[in-house]
């Protein structure tokens, strides 16, 4: 088996948070159980690029226990547990000196380079048959695929510019290497039977190529499922957040200023985490409606450039670029901190700030940096801008992520199993799957659930059974 882990002897360790992590995710394990015998991922190719943790461990051996060959790696050069990747390129069965479980490209700390080789591994199906499912977070095994096939087409692999981010660089040095007669992008996209995304952010450029006509494949939008993005996105930053910045700085949240920059679903999360710190918590949005509730649920609402001077604490959660720019933190108080939890690097001007004149990098520890102006003030940065609660620390807990993936499942299933009902285009599950999802987690919490009379389903004029809410209801 051709894999590229830091440690395989962190395998015994992560198998025994992989146990633990299963009691915790009662959704994929009642999933397993109800598809045990069907196997209906028999002949899936899945390759997954998802944060390589301890909870994407239970979700790869879910998808594994359907009948599905997998190729992983971490969406993220920071976010993988190595001790996860070891445990499942290992697997339940196998021994560090015999690993029998799944190919995983993926450590704590790759470069731009490894991070874009380990998904061009992952992608390169040995004997060249597959993969023929993407299972993605943020969108970029998609992206090289799509990128790939288009500059096939076009015949050439257009050079970068100097203008162009430095990542974009990367990727067209590997789409050289790897376009060409043999049509391997070609072939990989007309194999592939979908993908289902699971961020906003992967969404939104699935959105967007659909729009513009050049999507390749069918998608699953998982984010969009209630059980995911008002669960995940939500509850799962409210806890992660706080963690980030604990095992980054441990600095007293209490009492402090905290700005955070948006108030979608994850900025909702991470202002409540804040301010359950007793923290004061100041809000930025450009949404009218998310301003408003950002004020209604009791949050000073401003611009960041009000405020860039008083603050201790600062979480962009926008899946926007530029939010913080240089010029922001040139202005910020000694020793603020800075961070992100939106899914790409560019919502803090990085590239700007080390360009500042005089400005000196101090490493405290790995994904914490100080970063010295020439006045002699400084600020803390997390996780070199990237989503810090996977970058700082170990990202969401398994029981909201068990909501998350079981989604993911039932969507792998769908596309894989009724391809000829996924025309090209960008699909939500139906609420009853949602419904499902959820139902599978309320026993866990010991929660009762009322079921409605026949009499009142009528009156409200759903079924007993459910769906209980038209597919445009908010929640
Ligand atoms: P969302 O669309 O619900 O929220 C983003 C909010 O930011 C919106 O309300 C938007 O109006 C606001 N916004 C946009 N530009 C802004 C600006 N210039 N200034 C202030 N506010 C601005 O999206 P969601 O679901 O909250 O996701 C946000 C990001 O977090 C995405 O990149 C997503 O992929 C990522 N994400 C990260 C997770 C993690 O564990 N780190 C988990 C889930 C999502």
């Amino acid at each position: 088996m051709d894999f590229k882990v830091a440690d395989l002897s962190l395998a015994e360790f992560g198998r025994k948070e992989i146990r633990l992590a299963e009691h915790e995710m009662p959704g994929l394990m009642a999933v397993r159980k109800e598809y045990a015998a069907s196997q209906p991922l028999r002949g899936a190719k899945i390759m997954g690029s998802l944060h390589m943790t301890i909870q994407t461990a239970v979700l790869i051996e879910t998808l594994v226990a359907l009948g599905a060959e997998v190729r992983w790696v971490s969406c993220n050069i920071f976010s993988t547990q190595d001790h996860a990747a070891a445990a499942v390129v290992v697997g339940p069965n196998g021994t560090v000196d015999d690993p029998q479980g799944v190919p995983v490209f993926a450590w704590k700390g790759e470069t731009l380079e490894e991070y874009w080789w380990c998904t061009d591994q992952a992608l390169a199906w040995p004997g060249g048959d597959g993969p023929n499912m993407i299972l993605d977070d943020g969108g970029d095994a998609t992206l090289l695929v799509h990128r790939g096939a288009e500059y096939e087409k076009a015949g050439a692999v257009p050079s970068a510019t100097d203008s162009d981010p430095e990542e974009w660089h990367v990727i067209i040095d590997l789409l050289k290497r790897t376009v060409g007669d043999e049509k391997r992008w070609t072939k990989t996209a007309e194999r592939i039977k979908g993908v289902t995304e699971e961020t906003t952010t992967g969404v939104h450029r699935l959105y967007e190529m659909f729009k513009n006509g050049t999507l390749l494949f069918p998608a699953i939008n998982v984010n969009d499922s209630v059980t995911k993005s008002k669960f995940d996105n939500k509850y799962g930053c409210r806890h992660s957040v706080i963690d980030g910045l604990n095992r980054a700085t441990d600095v007293l949240i209490g009492g402090k200023v905290a700005v955070i920059c948006g108030y979608g679903d994850v900025g909702k999360g991470c202002a409540d985490a804040l301010r359950g710190q007793g923290a004061r918590v100041i809000v930025t949005e450009i949404d009218p409606i998310c301003a408003l509730q950002a004020a209604m649920d009791g949050f000073q609402v401003t611009t960041l450039d009000e405020v860039v001077g008083i603050a201790d604490i600062f979480v962009t959660t926008t899946g926007n670029f530029d939010i913080i720019r240089a010029d922001h933190m040139a202005k910020m108080k000694h020793q603020a901190i800075v961070s992100n939890i939106g899914h790409f690097d560019n919502e803090i001007d990085m590239a700007g700030l080390i360009k500042t004149e005089g400005i000196v990098r101090n490493n405290i520890k790995p994904q914490v940096d100080e970063w010295i102006f020439p006045d002699g003030h400084s600020i803390i940065v997390l996780a070199e801008g990237r989503l810090m609660n996977l970058g700082c620390a170990t990202g969401h807990p398994s029981f909201v992520m068990s909501n998350s993936f079981t989604n993911q499942v039932i969507a792998q299933i769908e596309l894989f199993a009724k391809t000829e009902e996924y025309p090209i285009g960008v699909y939500v599950l139906p609420k009853h799957l949602d419904e499902k999802v959820a139902r599978l987690h309320l026993d866990a919490l010991g929660v009762k659930l009322t079921t409605l009379t026949k009499e009142q389903a009528e009156y409200i004029g759903v079924d007993v059974e459910g769906p209980y809410k038209p597919d445009h209801y908010r929640y």
